[in-house]
């Protein structure tokens, strides 16, 4: 089959190499589609904290069909194996694709979505009426968090590095849309949801009403900085960190729990995933660019 290899050299490559084998307890997906997600931005560059050894086939989530023609969704085994024709996923992790949505939204969902939801609901747990900041608010996790904080009843505010991505963010339900430089001063949040790290973490933090909370789940823009509790105290805020990756080892029935309700919103309509681009499997590297160079919107979806 074929399949995208990050070589030794850290290029994207589409090779032939074999087909996987299953375990028992895992399913062989005929791939339809696979969700590029920062983590795989992060791994190429050899920024990810816990990279998988080189040469490897990135890609965590996909959609497909099964070879009882079953309709999926769902996350690729450990070792990555996403950007393929052919790719293993543990039973556990295959959800059906509800019917009528297309493989690329189905790739574009379950991580994305996941990520907004658990926090906004497990960790910060936010209520209706409440004000909620979700930064880098353009990209995949950032569309779908503006729409769960919307479904929650909250009033969504998104902050993106550009002002061309406002559009975006206020059509799927956001009441105002910043740059971050024009973050310092606004009326305070009840939650933020901050995937940027470095100097916008440090802005979020100086953001929260009393009693709020600022969840940490992305370092795009730089590494976090170091929190003093005594400023915490003082402020009455709290800082909470989201990693959906040891959250599925550890609490995998919480994350299943969690996709369930999120298929369910999905299925009624008040979440949609947002494809903002689509690049057959052969231009890996443009699609990955793409997000590096902060260029997307929503999520990008390799097609083999
Ligand atoms: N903790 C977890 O379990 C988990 C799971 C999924 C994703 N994440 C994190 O959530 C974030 C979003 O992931 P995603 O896959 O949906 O990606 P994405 O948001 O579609 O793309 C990354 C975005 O980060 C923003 N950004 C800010 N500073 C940046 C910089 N210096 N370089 C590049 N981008 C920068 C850009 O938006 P602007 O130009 O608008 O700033 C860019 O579009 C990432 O940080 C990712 O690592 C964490």
């Amino acid at each position: 089959m074929r399949a995208v290899v990050l070589d030794e050299e850290r290029r994207l490559q589409l090779r032939d190499v074999p087909d996987p084998e299953p375990a028992e307890g895992q399913t062989v997906v005929e791939v339809r589609a696979a969700g590029v997600n920062y983590a795989d931005v992060l791994i190429r560059e050899g920024r990810y904290p816990q990279a998988p050894p080189l040469p490897f086939v990135p890609g965590s989530e996909i959609a497909g069909v099964t070879a009882e023609g079953r309709r999926v969704i769902g996350f690729v085994r450990a070792e990555g194996g996403g950007y393929a024709e052919r790719a293993v996923a543990d039973d556990d992790w295959l959800f059906d694709l509800p019917h009528g949505a297309s493989f690329e939204e189905g790739a574009a969902f379950l991580l994305a979505f996941l990520t907004a939801w658990i926090p906004l609901t497990r960790q910060a747990v936010v209520r209706p009426g409440a004000r909620v900041l979700v930064t880098a608010a353009a990209g995949g996790v950032g569309s779908a968090a503006v729409q769960v904080a919307r479904a929650l009843g909250a009033e969504a505010v998104g902050a993106v590095g550009s002002p061309e991505k406002a559009g975006h963010v206020l059509g799927l339900g956001a009441v105002s849309v910043l740059t971050y430089e024009e973050l310092a001063g606004v009326e305070p949040f009840d939650v933020i949801l901050d995937q940027v790290g470095g100097e916008v973490f440090a802005a979020g933090l100086e953001l929260l009403r009393p009693l709020g909370t600022i969840v940490g789940v992305g370092f795009a823009g730089g590494a976090w900085p170091t929190v003093d509790p005594a400023r915490l105290v003082g402020r009455n805020a709290s800082v909470a960190g989201f990693y959906l990756g040891r959250l599925m080892r550890f609490r995998p029935g919480l994350v299943r729990e969690a996709a369930g309700e999120l298929l369910e919103r999905w299925a009624g309509g008040s979440l949609t995933p947002v494809v903002g681009a689509t690049y057959p499997l052969a231009e890996a590297d443009a699609a990955l660019r793409l997000v590096a160079d902060r260029r997307s919107t929503g999520k990008v979806v390799l097609v083999p």
